[in-house]
């Protein structure tokens, strides 16, 4: 039985979302996490995640392991005890610790393969629940917008504890993603917004207001098929983020060499300091946009259609 799971990128309102203000992501079809589960003729439950490094018996997984974690959760939540022998097959496209959900989409994509092996499907709901323990293994206290998102593969309009608003794109638009190379800790720059949050509330509630007021203009002006004013909305909110102190100087690099290469507009995604960067596009500029943020030492790029 196989199953996958995209990539995602938060397109605004980051970090202002652990403050329950709104934030969009949507999903990266370009990368996905891949899992494949077969009867196996050894005993136990037998798992290879070649990308990681891991081959290994469950039973010898560290007892908070994410992949080890979800198989377990599984079985509780579908109350079923272990088949004897299974194998289970873990690939992935999605760089790791760079902001693109690759935790998230491993756990989607394995909780979905198992439980159609088992011939007990699971709703997006249960599955999103599940995949969100899984999350705080990984992130300590995040929101639930990139399990929410990779588990429904669909454009996220998402403020913590609300029911999920998934929200359609009026006209494709074209994102250029520029990985800075840097492994980004979410859980450090978190934790470093909250220090700062609470020496100066007023101030960091204020910068939150703001994104929260970028995010709606945005959700107008994807559903209304105006991407084209999603450019000044990207320029806003990085400036918002660096106020924030998680943008880096190669972040910045790589959004002025974007902006200068003819993008019309750029920001951080993620939880910053490292990871991601995104460009709002014309399709026919992404090439070159692509080839500015490589000179300007970004380590990859991809270029998605969000539609
Ligand atoms: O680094 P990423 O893409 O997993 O995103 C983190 C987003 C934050 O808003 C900074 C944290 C969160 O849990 O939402």
């Amino acid at each position: 039985m196989k199953a996958s799971a995209p990539g995602k990128i938060i397109l605004f309102g980051e970090h202002a979302v652990v403050y329950n203000r709104p934030a969009l992501a949507v999903p990266v079809a370009q990368v996905h996490a891949d899992v494949e589960v077969v009867t196996s003729p050894r005993q136990g439950i037998w798992i290879n995640a070649p990308g990681i490094d891991l081959h290994a018996d469950l039973a010898a997984l560290p007892a908070d392991h994410p992949i080890g974690s979800v198989i377990h959760g599984l079985f509780h939540l579908l109350k079923l005890s272990p088949p004897p022998s299974l194998e289970i097959n873990i690939s992935s496209t999605i760089p790791v610790a760079s902001g693109l959900g690759s935790g998230a989409a491993v756990s989607v994509a394995l909780a979905r393969a198992l439980a159609l092996y088992l011939q007990r499907p699971m709703s997006d709901e249960q599955l999103n629940a599940l995949a969100y323990e899984i999350e705080k293994l990984h992130h300590g206290t995040p929101s639930g917008i990139d399990n929410t998102v990779i588990t429904y593969a669909r454009p996220v309009f998402f403020i913590k504890g609300r029911p999920i608003e998934t929200f359609k794109v009026g006209m494709p638009f074209t994102i250029v993603i520029g990985d800075t190379g840097i492994p980004a800790p979410t859980k450090e720059s978190v934790g470093d917004v909250r220090r700062l949050w609470t020496e100066d509330k007023d101030k960091f509630e204020k910068i939150f207001d703001d994104i929260k007021q970028i995010s709606l203009s945005a959700r107008r002006a994807i559903q209304d098929g105006v991407p084209g004013q999603l450019g000044s909305l990207m320029d806003q909110n990085h400036e918002l983020l660096q106020r924030l102190t998680v943008s880096s100087p190669e972040l910045d690099n790589l959004v002025v060499a974007a902006r200068n290469a003819g993008a019309s507009g750029a920001k951080m995604s993620g939880g910053g300091r490292g990871g991601n960067m995104i460009a709002l596009v014309e399709k026919e500029k992404a090439e070159t946009v692509a080839q500015a943020l490589i000179s300007a030492r970004a380590v990859r790029t991809i270029v998605t259609d969000i539609v």
